[in-house]
């Protein structure tokens, strides 16, 4: 199993870590099998995602990917960090071996689960917009 230079990139050195305390919408996921947990925090102004940020209790590739996800939908307005796919993600780490596709998912997931969550926080019911994650 080979890791891209990105990849590398990173898991060594990920952006947007941490936690933000006074966030608009926060979202977990997390993959029965491997265990691995994906924590992400959004501050949304006018419909724009000003900050991101992610807790990643995994492995390298979970981290690598949050890192990533967190660097695409940064500045984007909602309804385009719903566009965020894995595939998407795994295509700006230039790929990923197939055992870790689904950290890719996950990251995804992540998003859309934070998104869920600033929805619901302003009494919209998210399912028909995000749908199910
Ligand atoms: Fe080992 Fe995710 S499978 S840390
Ligand atoms: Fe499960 Fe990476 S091995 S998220």
């Amino acid at each position: 199993m080979a890791y891209s230079a990105k990849v590398m990139e990173h898991f060594s050195n990920p952006h947007n870590v941490g936690e933000i305390k006074d966030a608009d919408g926060v979202g977990e996921v997390g993959n029965p099998k491997c265990g691995d947990i994906m924590r992400m925090y959004i501050k949304v102004d006018n419909d724009v995602i000003t900050d991101v940020k992610f807790m990643t209790f995994g492995c390298g590739a979970a981290i690598a990917t949050s890192s990533m996800a967190t660097d695409l939908v940064k500045g984007k307005t909602i309804p385009e960090a719903l566009k965020l796919t894995n595939k998407a993600v795994m295509e700006a780490l230039d790929g990923l071996p197939a055992i870790k596709v689904h950290c890719s998912v996950l990251a995804e997931q992540a998003i859309k689960a934070a998104v869920s969550d600033y929805y619901r926080r302003r009494g919209i019911d998210p399912t028909p917009i995000v749908g199910e994650i």
